[in-house]
């Protein structure tokens, strides 16, 4: 199986945390959940994955290319990476100029950077929306204008952070939609979650992270059956349970 990305040996350190023998693949095609509680690494494994922080130990391979400082630019070519909060990634006076933005870097002529904006638009079916400035969209409408903005450079990899987080239910029906169109194009998708959900109905593999180690990375039917890896993803039921017993409003109990 081609491997779109493939993290072999990484120690990274900031002053009071480390991220040590990071391992990971992500296939072609493949949409995969990375998993771990609030300040286990996902957002610095993501940063490492895009060249915004550099191993002091190991490798990054992207589609078969080590990152290095030198190639950095031409080998991030192939991820996108939709934040979590669009409003950080959203920075052009209208939607149009926003999309067109990164085509245009990629030194299209103006014609396809036209077709590569109109095409994403309609992808995320917000074509109605061209004109708009982009601070006068709601949380689903600029997610799904930042979703489009990085379509439109085609991207082979693509990165989410938790992508559903504050959006409504047909929303997340929207741009979840959106993603599996995207499985006929052969895009690799490693997205963040909380929500067992996500995990059981759209991963076909899972990576897990503790305390800045990967503790599991394989398919999702072995992940939901490992006491381990069930301790990070956390479970509504027992949560239920506990409130339902009213528990959970007295702790000293
Ligand atoms: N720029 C930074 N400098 C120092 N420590 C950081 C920095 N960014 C994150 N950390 C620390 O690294 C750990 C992992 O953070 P992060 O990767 O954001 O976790 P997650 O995305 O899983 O919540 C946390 O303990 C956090 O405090
Ligand atoms: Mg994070």
């Amino acid at each position: 199986m081609t491997c779109a990305i493939d993290v072999n040996n990484v120690y990274f350190r900031y002053d009071e945390f480390e991220m040590d023998n990071i391992q990971m693949e992500l296939h072609q095609a493949e949409h995969k959940a990375l998993v771990g509680l609030n300040g286990s690494g996902k957002t610095t494994l993501f940063k490492l994955m895009l060249g915004l922080l550099e191993p002091e130990e190991g490798e990054i391979y992207v589609f078969d290319r080590k990152m290095t400082p030198e190639n950095l630019w031409e080998v991030r070519k192939d991820i996108g990476f939709l934040f979590q909060n669009p409003d950080d990634q959203l920075f052009a006076p209208t939607v149009w100029e926003d999309i067109a933005f990164g085509p245009r870097n990629l030194g299209l002529s103006e014609a396809d950077v036209e077709q590569r904006v109109r095409e994403a638009l309609d992808f995320v079916r917000m074509s109605d929306f061209t004109n708009r400035p982009v601070n006068q969209m709601s949380h689903g409408q600029a997610k799904r204008v930042a979703l489009a903005g990085i379509l439109a450079m085609k991207p082979r990899i693509l990165f989410l952070d938790e992508p559903f987080t504050g959006l409504d239910f047909p929303m997340v029906r929207s741009i979840f939609d959106i993603i599996q169109k995207l499985r006929d194009d052969g895009i690799s998708v490693l997205f963040t979650t909380h929500n067992r959900f996500f995990i059981e109905n759209w991963a076909d593999s899972v990576v897990v992270l503790k305390e800045g180690k990967v503790i599991f990375d394989g398919p999702t039917h072995e992940a939901l059956t490992n006491t381990e890896v069930l301790a990070q993803i956390g479970d509504w039921d027992s949560l239920k349970r506990d409130m339902n017993r009213g528990r959970i409003y007295d702790d000293s109990a």
